[in-house]
């Protein structure tokens, strides 16, 4: 195994992270080094931390507004998401989800209202300095670099995070645990679709994430392969404290891993709350899931 600072080696790794200064280099790591390295095969269980640890506020959405020109996609959403929290966000196809993720992280300005970090306004900061913070989302589709191999993914992840010289340590239960480790050597878009996306959300959580935005993480998936989202979000709440925000359509997933849930629909908040209560709403039905059970058949 080598450790070496250096420069970024291509532009394609400063856009995907928008980080800084690269920590170390794992590229030369073979399969059988992991164990060592790596530390326990199991992922470690220990406390998620709240709010009153002393994590900070989390993310704070106030009174977001969007529009493209004359198209308005929502007005006068807010929500929290405290550290160790998970907030589901459901809603009709072009609802404005990823627009709502895309405007929480840094990718696009609201036209109003603000977003908060920790209680410090980041309303408008580009994507980069955002990322710094420890606000990551993810893709609706993959997200890996596609011509190297599944250890290159890692080891460029690992170089830009934040500041984890043990960044490799903390993610590395779940290459085991996504059964990534037979692959190392593999180009990752020779990968079956379901691992590229694992490995996506690997690559997200090498930046020690605070907040971590999902877009869609079981789209695509198998039902088989879906419980592994639970063990990602998971393994981030404990690992990292963060505050996670999960996209989906999948309402199994919903009910397992959100104890609270945002129905977005005709450019507005629709319901929040539980999501017993939330799911079984006729308004909700009416507007949503109806579709969605139709979808699922
Ligand atoms: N950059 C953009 N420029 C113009 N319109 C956009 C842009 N991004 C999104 N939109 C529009 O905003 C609306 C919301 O899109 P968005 O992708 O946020 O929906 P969504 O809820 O994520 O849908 P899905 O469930 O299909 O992923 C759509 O009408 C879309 O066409
Ligand atoms: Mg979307």
């Amino acid at each position: 195994m080598s450790f070496a600072s250096g420069s970024p080696k291509s532009e394609e790794v400063a856009d995907w992270t928008g980080r800084g200064t690269p920590v170390c280099d794992l590229g030369s790591l073979s399969p059988g080094d992991l164990h060592g390295v790596m530390g326990p095969r199991n992922i470690e269980r220990t406390t998620v931390p709240s709010p009153e640890d002393g994590m900070g506020a989390g993310l704070r959405v106030e009174g977001i507004r969007k529009s493209f020109g004359g198209l308005h996609v929502f007005s006068d959403v807010s929500f929290t998401v405290a550290p160790g929290e998970v907030l589901g966000i459901i809603g009709p196809n072009g609802a404005g989800k990823t627009t709502l993720i895309n405007v929480a992280c840094g990718m696009l300005r609201p036209s109003a209202g603000r977003v908060l970090l920790e209680d410090e306004d980041i309303t408008g900061r580009p994507i980069h300095a955002t990322s710094r913070r420890g606000v990551i989302r993810s893709f609706q589709q993959t997200n890996t670099f596609r011509n190297a191999t599944v250890r290159e993914n890692i080891s460029r992840a690992v170089r830009f995070s934040r500041s984890e010289s043990n960044a490799w340590k903390k993610i590395s239960p779940l290459v085991e645990a996504f059964g990534l480790e037979p692959y190392l050597a593999v180009q990752s878009d020779k990968l079956p679709y379901g691992l590229q996306k694992m490995l996506g959300l690997i690559l997200v959580c090498a930046a020690s994430p605070k907040v971590l935005l999902l877009d869609e993480p079981a789209a695509g998936l198998e039902r088989r392969e879906r419980p592994r989202i639970d063990v990602f979000v998971d393994h981030v709440r404990r690992e990292f404290g963060c505050a996670v925000v999960i996209v989906e359509h999948d309402m199994e997933l919903v009910r397992r891993l959100c104890p609270r849930i945002l129905v977005l629909d005709s450019g507005r908040v629709l319901a929040e709350g539980d999501p017993a209560e939330v799911l079984s709403r006729k308004d909700v039905i009416d507007a949503y899931l109806g579709a969605v059970d139709e979808e699922a058949r």
